[in-house]
């Protein structure tokens, strides 16, 4: 009989102790070790189609320079928004963990993949439903690619013969905390077992070329569910969220070894599964037939692509003694520095009064492009007097007040063109930039104060 051996498990972190411990000391949490069962014999045994192709293979260093790279082969994914986050399309033998609260949407994203992927061989391993409800949803969805397989299985080992049997070329398991490994004893969803069944799948797609999709739930805290040990072994972390109220998604890379991990997907829940949602501004810019004042349109950057987004201010006279700010999905803290500077270089005084910021579609803006947008808000909140339609602002406010250049600016003037905009508000210090070259005017400002005069008169 194999010989047994129990080992403690932080259930946060995965670091593991002989005996049970109060608070990790790897990650700080309070009561997270739980006694896992290991069978010390069983450990080493690879799956069967480990031994066949690398057998007795050893490795030699190889001087850098010598080594020979082919072209790079990405299988072409038909979603354009899951390709570009990927950083263009499915790296063969790539594992990429797709995490995302419960019920959010992972399910219905991957099937969809599946099931749309022509003239790819795909198998979508399920431990979380029976047959039949996949293929209501499927059908919800549509059904477009005749090479689309379902398996309902949980023992990875089973998982593997029938791989063997179907040779796919794309797996996707939904999820890896339903998995369990006959090589450890404790239970689906521990972290002994996550990690074991995720490494065995790990040196599959490595062996086999297969990119493999692990779907992953994350925790009320909001970190993938107890294997953080998962984040380091996996290629590319993916994580889709959104309100569940809401009808967006917003699908994110933490960590990415074949792209930028600043790409940002979007998707809109529909009847019939997700949209991808290629032109983000159509959601982000409410239509309004008159405008209201403390509206701005700014135009930022996400990753590599362009988009406009709607900032709102309300300014109003503090009802009691210290006055309130307030942001969503924009730094407050830079908020505060904002407000200084139109306090200290341009004289408004603010200081009594409470000022809330907003960002559109609950996105959360980093860019600094936003900058100016949000001051013009904060004003026209402030005198009340509305912007014009069809002017949108892309520029950093300085400590100073004055207006600095940001990345990228003939990306989003041709942006903020393509979209009807009428002008925009950049830095003057953007070098080679020909008004004449656009069909939008251009205001070239170098101090705040000049786009007061600009806007209000
Ligand atoms: P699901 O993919 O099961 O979430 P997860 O796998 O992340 O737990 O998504 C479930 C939600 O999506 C559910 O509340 C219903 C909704 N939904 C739609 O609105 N339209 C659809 O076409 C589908 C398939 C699901
Ligand atoms: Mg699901």
């Amino acid at each position: 009989m194999a010989k047994t051996k129990s080992v403690y498990f932080c259930q946060n972190c995965g670091a593991q102790s002989p005996k049970w411990i109060g608070r990790c000391p790897s990650c700080g949490e309070w009561n997270t070790y739980t006694e896992e069962i290991v069978s010390k014999a069983a450990h080493p045994q690879a799956p069967a189609f480990v031994s066949k192709s690398s057998g007795g293979r050893v490795a030699k260093p190889q001087l850098l320079s010598a080594v020979t790279v082919g072209e790079e082969v990405r299988l072409p994914v038909y979603d354009k928004e899951l390709s570009r986050v990927l950083g263009g399309g499915l790296v063969p033998g790539s594992l990429i963990l797709f995490g995302g609260e419960p019920g959010i949407g992972k399910s219905t994203l991957m099937l969809q993949l599946a099931a749309n992927l022509k003239g790819m061989r795909v198998l979508y391993v399920s431990g979380e439903e029976s047959e039949q409800q996949i293929r209501m949803r499927a059908e919800r969805i549509g059904i477009n690619n005749p090479d689309c397989y379902i398996l309902t299985e949980t023992s990875t080992q089973h998982i593997f013969q029938q791989i063997e049997q179907i040779e796919p070329q794309l797996l996707i398991i939904d999820s890896i905390q339903t998995l369990h490994t006959a090589h450890i004893e404790s239970s689906p969803g521990s972290v002994s077992q996550v990690r074991e069944c995720a490494a065995e799948l790990l040196r599959y797609a490595k062996e086999s070329d297969v990119p493999v999709f692990l779907i992953g739930h994350i925790t009320k805290e909001g970190s993938l569910a107890g294997p953080k040990v998962l984040e380091h072994m996996v290629d590319t972390v993916l994580q889709f969220e959104g309100d569940r109220n809401h009808v967006y998604r917003l699908l994110r890379t933490v960590k990415n070894r074949f792209g930028s991990t600043s790409e940002l997907g979007i998707y809109e829940m529909q009847g019939s599964g997700l949209r991808e949602v290629n032109n983000p501004s159509e959601i982000l810019i409410t239509a309004r037939e008159e405008p209201v004042s403390g509206v701005t349109i700014a135009v930022l950057l996400e990753g590599m692509r362009p988009m406009l987004i709607e900032t709102q201010a309300l300014v109003s006279t503090a009802a009691y003694g210290t006055p309130q700010r307030s942001s969503t999905g924009f730094d407050l803290r830079r908020l505060a520095m904002l407000l200084a500077v139109l306090e200290k270089r341009c004289g408004f005084r603010l200081g009594q009064k409470d000022v809330f910021l907003n960002i559109a579609g609950g996105l959360k803006v980093e860019d600094p492009g936003i900058d100016l947008a949000v001051v013009c808000a904060v004003l026209s909140s402030n005198a009340d007097i509305p912007i014009a339609p069809g002017v949108c602002f892309a520029s950093e406010v300085g400590l100073s007040g004055e207006i600095r250049p940001v990345n990228r600016i003939e990306q989003r003037i041709a942006e903020a063109e393509k979209l009807g905009f009428k002008e925009i508000y950049i830095s003057k210090y953007h070098k080679g930039l020909k008004a004449g070259d656009y069909g939008i005017k251009l205001h070239q400002v170098g101090k705040i104060e000049e786009v007061f005069g600009g806007l209000f008169g």
